[in-house]
Formats: structure tokens, sequence, C-alpha cells
């Protein structure tokens, strides 16, 4: 019920899944199927390759990639921060909640998109911008009234410490321009509605007239153990920072690669299914946290770190 007075706003009358992914692996974080490389060869497809997944879903081999965060303490050391289950969510691996929100008109296998750009340091208002922002949470996930990227959300880190965690949220482009799977700059072949939004029914513009499910990615970062303000910046600025050494948040960003199996997107969406959805097979949350891969790069990523260990942010590429 909560869920649905949450997210009323987004998606009054639409099918809309929602789901966790236990984290995969983290030297490029993220939940997903296990098929994660680090070169993704576009002919595989991912649920012949893939033998487990992380996700509640067990048809959803997809690959969900976001950064990962650090938390600067006064000495300068960094400490990575671990993700937290979301509201509502049995407790798993850290990781991601996803949301797919309906309509779903097209097929997208071998699909893949990026949302946001890991070099950006500004508020540039232009689409990307628009699909990401973060949440203070209070304790106990007060404040989570309100669909992401409204009420008090920010664009950038939030400056102060809170009770509750972080949420970042990621919403993705719903248009699509219905024959590239993938793009040079892993955008073009998105785009948002021409006017209005998504929440709102806004039209696709004619370069991109197919809609897709609203993608959204929300992940809970776990800052409580860094709420210590004698450990924050003495001149008032705020400690976190990306993996990609971006200490504004204006560089988050997420990669998502479609990989369901057959239909089972398709019939998710068609059934309205929600949180529980009799016609996609479920795993435990339990087993979904034994689904993991081994990390490509084998560097200390949990002590507390002289500097950050390079670009984990699993961009894939
Ligand atoms: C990952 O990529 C390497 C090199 O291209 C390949 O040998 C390996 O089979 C791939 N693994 C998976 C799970 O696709
Ligand atoms: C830096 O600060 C953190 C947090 O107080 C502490 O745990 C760590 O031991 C310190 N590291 C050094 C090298 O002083
Ligand atoms: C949060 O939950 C804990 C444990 O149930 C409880 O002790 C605490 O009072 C709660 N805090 C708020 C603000 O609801």
């Amino acid at each position: 019920m909560h869920l649905f007075s949450k997210l009323a706003f987004i998606a009054p009358a639409s099918a809309m899944l929602r789901f966790s992914c236990s984290t995969l692996v983290t030297d490029r974080i993220d939940p997903g199927g296990n098929a994660l490389n680090t070169t993704m060869d576009p002919d595989n497809e991912l649920p012949d390759i893939a033998t487990c997944t992380s996700c509640q879903f067990t048809e959803d081999f997809s690959n969900y990639w976001t950064a990962v965060m650090f938390f600067k303490a006064r000495n300068g050391t960094y400490k990575r921060v671990p993700t937290f289950a979301n509201e509502y969510l049995e407790p798993a691996n850290g990781g991601i909640t996803m949301y797919y929100i309906a309509p779903y008109d097209g097929k997208p296998k071998g699909f893949r998109m990026i949302l946001g750009d890991p070099g950006r340091r500004t508020d540039i208002q232009d689409h990307d911008a628009r699909g990401l922002s973060f949440r203070c949470w209070g304790e106990n996930f007060t404040n989570s009234i309100g669909a992401p990227g409204t009420n008090q959300d920010t664009r950038d880190f939030p400056k102060q410490p809170f009770k509750g965690g972080i949420r970042a949220n990621h919403f993705f482009p719903t248009c699509w321009d219905g024959v590239n799977l993938d793009s040079p700059d892993h955008k073009s072949h998105v785009a948002y509605p021409e006017s209005g939004s998504f929440e709102s029914g806004g039209p696709c513009p004619a370069s991109h007239p197919v809609k897709i499910p609203q993608i959204l990615y929300e992940v809970a970062w776990d800052t409580r153990q860094f709420n210590d303000p004698n450990e924050w910046p003495e001149d008032g600025s705020q400690p976190f920072v990306f993996s990609m050494g971006d200490g504004t948040g204006y560089g988050t960003h997420g990669d998502y690669v479609f990989g369901w199996k057959g239909d089972a997107l398709q019939r998710a969406m068609d059934q309205n299914c929600q949180v529980n959805c009799p016609t996609l097979k479920m795993q435990s949350t339990q087993s979904a946290n034994k689904c993991t891969v081994k990390r490509k790069v084998e560097d200390d990523i949990d002590g507390w770190l002289t500097e950050l260990p390079g670009d984990i942010s699993g961009k894939g590429e």
C-alpha cells in the first residue's frame, strides 16, 4: 500500500514492476545477470550466457550499473560507502532497486543505453540532468514520500549529514528510435518525451516514436556510518565522491543492458505486475545474493584507501 501511495505520482494506472537486485560485483558494481564482462559483445544475448542472476526475478539477466560511492575522511583517506536494502524490500546484499513502468511497446533485445555523463561536474539542465537526482533519507526512510526527483531532491550531492542514507535516482529515457539497439554515444537512440513527461503521458518525439518502459534505478547508499561532523570537511563542503573522482554528484550515471529472457518483461508489463508477479519466476533474496562474479581488478576496495581505486564504475567499455 505504501508503495502505491508513494508512487501514485509516477504511475497512477500503469503496470509497475519493483524488485531488488543484489550486488553482483563491486569492481563494476552492480547487479544483474552474471554474464557481465569487461567488454560486452552486443551479439551475446545475456540470457543465453548468464547462469544466474542477482535479481529477485530469475528471468532478468539484464545488467544494471552505477558508479561506486566513497566517503573521504578529514585525514584524506577514502572508504567505500555500502549500499543497503531499500524500503519494503528484504535485506539484500546491497545492490539496486529496479522499476519498470509500462507501457511497453518495444521488445528491445540486445538494447542498451547510458544515462548521465561520468565527466560532468556542473549543473547542466539537459536531458541527462532531468533523470538524475539524490534524496536525503531521514531515519528509517522518513522523507521517502514523493516521487524521486521531487521534494527536496538535489542534482548534486546533499550538503549535510542526515540520518537515513542517500538514495540516488536514475530515470532513463522512455522513447526509442525503434531501430538502433545502441548508438555511438549510447544515448542518441533514446529520448525523453517531447513535451510533458513520461508520468504525464507526454508524447514521444517523431524521431523516437516507440515507447519503452520507464526504467528507474534507485541505489540506496548507506551513509549512516559517515555522519560524524568531525569527519566532514571543515569548509562546509560534503565528503562523498564517486569512483571516477566526482565530488559534486553531477557525474552520477547509470548503464543499462537489456537481458530479460524471452517475453518475460512483456508478460509482466501486460499483466500489470507489481511487487508480486505470478507470471515471473522468482527467487529468494538469499539465492539472489549468491549470484556474484569474480572481480576483474583485484585491488583493495574495502579498507581506508589513500586514493580512489581507479574508475570502478563499471562502464563496460
Ligand atoms: C568475457 O570476455 C572474454 C574476452 O572476450 C571471453 O573470453 C569470456 O568468455 C567472456 N565471458 C563471458 C561470461 O561472456
Ligand atoms: C583516517 O580517518 C579514519 C576515520 O576517522 C580512520 O578510521 C583512519 O584510521 C584514518 N587513517 C589514517 C591513516 O590516519
Ligand atoms: C527507527 O527504527 C528503530 C528500530 O525500530 C527505532 O528504535 C527508532 O525509534 C526509529 N526512529 C524513528 C525516527 O522512527
